[in-house]
């Protein structure tokens, strides 16, 4: 859902993470969450970094959700530019997995927080799912909404049966 006046940015450090992150956009539509999708590297882009990270609150964003694999420094790179909440998601990389993600998104220097989420797909869908709990505290048809996906969450358990 890509509009003028997006609530979430989703942003990301390569195009070869957006395999990944499409879950987070996915997520997002399917709560009805106006957002934008974009590449900004912290270290191709410096400059466009800063200038996101430093005007996303006058441009009315709420959350910032920022992946990277590798030296992933981008979410921390933006959280140094703003208040918003910054949610970190980090990249499974060839090399090592994405524990060099995980660390180098999760090991910031107090002052400048970072919510990491955890490695691939699942660490899109949930940073997405904050996302939406975080505009939820002033939204009250998406609290609404959450609860309801809760519920379908545990009724597809409930009614799994494997014999
Ligand atoms: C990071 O380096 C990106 O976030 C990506 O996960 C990783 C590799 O990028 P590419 O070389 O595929 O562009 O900056």
């Amino acid at each position: 859902m890509s509009t003028n006046n997006p609530l979430v940015a989703v942003i990301m450090g390569s195009q070869s993470d957006w395999e990944t992150m499409k879950h987070a956009d996915e997520t997002l539509t399917q709560f009805g969450v106006a957002h934008e999708c974009r590449v900004i590297s912290a270290h191709r882009s410096p400059a466009l970094a800063a200038e996101f990270g430093s005007t996303a609150e006058e441009r009315k964003l709420e959350v910032i959700i920022a992946a990277a694999g590798g030296a992933a420094h981008l979410a921390g790179v933006l959280a140094a530019h703003t208040t918003l909440p910054v949610l970190g998601v980090p990249m499974k990389s060839d090399a090592l997995n994405g524990l060099d993600s995980l660390l180098a998104t999760v090991q910031m220097p107090g002052g400048i927080p970072v919510g990491t989420l955890a490695i691939g797909k699942p660490g899109a869908t949930n940073a997405a799912l904050f996302a939406v709990a975080i505009l939820a505290n002033s939204r009250p048809e998406l609290r609404q909404k959450l609860h309801e996906f809760r519920a379908s969450q545990e009724a597809k358990i409930r009614a799994t049966k494997l014999i």
